[in-house]
């Protein structure tokens, strides 16, 4: 059987699209442009890419943005008042905070996301927005699994009854993604560091997702025939190469349909946060 390329590239670009016509309805009907903030601290090489990137969507689907850089050695409170401007800015709907954070304040992570407003949350890492993800109301859901699973809706996958099967548990992904395969009716199996017995589990997977943040962890053996597989890593190796946590050489001829690293999961998240940044917008008008 032929494997399904799953292309971010695709799904993303349609993502966008979507975002862009609320972007002018919102115009047109309120006189209303959304607005996101991203805050950095500091000068992580990679975190720079990703804001590039997320200003590029927001140039793209025409939300207003601002990037706020502040010093490697910002400390809390000059990060907390920030925060609180932009909580009463009326131009900004949603905030980003870019993680993670310089040592000094990594500590204080918690304390900082929680002083994000609920309604400007569009990492959805705010307690409010988690907490209304697992009871089924209306929140703001982290990009990056919001994003696969709005390509799996595009690309005409089946969850209800599935059997998914998420490697990793983290905050960021892993929960986020089992909460929301759950509220569609997939049946949902959640591994970790500490699975015992992990492949016996996996090949058991209709939809795998990995998320665990090692280079080539997920191979051939461990997957199913005719199996989703979605592969949320982003890994630099040594030689400056980006791979995903799935050995897509050995798993592609396998898997029923299969997402690359790179022109996966990451251009979906980034699209991720320009509808979440609309959806903000929207809850602040209402
Ligand atoms: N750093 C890597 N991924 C993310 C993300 O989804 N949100 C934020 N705020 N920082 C990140």
């Amino acid at each position: 059987m032929e494997t399904t390329l799953l292309s971010g590239k695709v799904f993303a670009a349609q993502l966008k699209e979507e975002a862009k016509r609320k972007v002018e309805m919102l115009q047109e009907k309120y006189g209303v442009t959304p607005g996101l903030a991203v805050i950095i601290v500091g000068e992580d090489p990679a975190s720079k890419v990703y804001v590039a990137n997320k200003e590029k969507g927001c140039h793209e689907t025409g939300i207003y943005s601002e990037v706020i850089r502040m010093p490697e050695d910002t400390d809390k409170e000059t990060l907390l008042a920030e925060i609180d401007r932009l909580n009463h800015d009326a131009k900004i709907h949603g905030i980003l905070v870019q993680l993670p954070l310089p040592k000094q304040i990594r500590s204080a992570e918690a304390e900082i996301l929680e002083a994000i407003s609920p309604l400007k949350d569009v990492d959805g890492f705010h307690p409010i927005n988690v907490g209304n993800l697992s009871i089924g109301k209306d929140a703001l859901v982290p990009c990056t699994p919001h994003g696969c699973i709005r390509m799996l809706e595009m690309a005409g996958i089946k969850v209800a009854g599935k059997h998914a099967v998420i490697i990793g548990r983290s905050n960021i992904v892993g929960k986020p993604m089992a909460q929301l395969l759950l509220s569609r009716n997939a049946t949902v199996t959640v591994c970790h560091s500490r699975t015992e017995n992990l492949a016996d589990i996996t090949r058991q997977a209709d939809i795998l997702v990995a998320a665990v943040g090692r280079p080539y962890f997920v191979t051939a053996d461990m997957v199913k025939q005719g199996a989703v597989v979605i592969d949320v890593g982003i890994n630099r190796l040594e030689s400056k190469k980006l791979v995903g946590d799935v050995d897509f050489e050995s798993v592609a001829p396998i898997a029923g349909a299969i997402t690359p690293v790179p022109g996966g999961v990451g251009l979906l998240t980034i699209a991720m946060l320009m509808q979440n940044t609309v959806f903000a917008a929207e809850l602040q008008i209402k």
